[in-house]
């Protein structure tokens, strides 16, 4: 089985009630994918978008941007993979380098939040990505290798999992690696998932980072790229929908 296809956005800390319009132009006019589409809001909007998609035939699946490990807890200001999944969201991305970065989080952490996911039955999409200083270094492939190893857990398996690749450096910047770049990292992915797990030669990979619709068809034609983890294109449907469009 050939991996799944997947167009997902990140609005990241983008995004009000009134912007939920946006799920209905999308809808409108992608009623009938050739993949999937996921959008991930603020956490305060998973459950009117929940609640919105569920009133458009569901072609559109709904995410949160992290979770805590614990199911439940005191711990103020977080949010729980068993909390999102009641919301109504089916998937969740873990270990973006904004949360690495702001929020200091380490590959352990995200392997526990990723098997927290998994046991609230959400999709892990679990992203790794080498800073401007480390490709410069020549570190590229050592670094997203370290990240694969440390931030997924044992457990792991194509319908639960998904891995996004998201150089520090193309996040909002305008500035993509090259073909051969994208093509390097996405093979030493597929490799080392394919040794590791026993489907992971079906796993989804993303990639992310400046996704236009002006440039998505030309990476989505890039051997082992299944699909994308947009940002600031994902937040109005006359940008995100051309991506969808190009992938499926
Ligand atoms: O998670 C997606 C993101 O980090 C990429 O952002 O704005 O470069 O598409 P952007």
């Amino acid at each position: 089985m050939a991996p799944r296809k997947l167009a997902a956005g990140n609005w990241k800390m983008n995004g009000d009630l009134a912007a939920l319009d946006q799920i209905d132009a999308l809808a409108r006019d992608h009623a009938a994918p050739g993949c999937d589409v996921l959008i991930c809001p603020p956490a305060v909007l998973i459950h009117p978008m929940a609640a919105r998609v569920s009133g458009l035939a569901d072609t559109i699946a709904v995410g949160g941007q992290d979770c805590h490990a614990a199911a439940s807890g005191a711990h103020t200001g977080d949010i729980s993979a068993v909390q999102l999944k009641d919301a109504g969201a089916s998937h969740v991305i873990l270990g973006h380098s904004e949360r690495r970065t702001d929020h200091g989080e380490t590959d352990a952490e995200v392997t526990a939040k990723a098997a927290a996911a998994h046991r609230a039955g959400l999709v892990a999409i679990i992203c790794v990505g080498e800073s401007e200083a480390q490709r410069d270094a020549g570190e590229t492939l050592d670094v997203i290798a370290a990240q694969l190893a440390g931030s997924i857990p044992e457990g792991a398996t194509a319908r639960n999992t998904v891995i996004a690749y998201e150089p520090i450096w193309a996040i909002g910047t305008g500035r993509t690696p090259t073909n051969d770049q994208i093509a390097e990292v996405h093979q030493l992915m597929r490799d080392r998932l394919t040794a590791r797990f026993a489907d992971g030669d079906q796993m989804s990979l993303l990639y992310g980072g400046s996704v236009k619709p002006g440039n998505a068809a030309e990476i989505f034609a890039i051997a082992h790229v299944n699909g994308a983890l947009v940002g600031g294109a994902s937040l109005k449907a006359s940008d995100f929908g051309p991506i969808v469009s190009a992938l499926g």
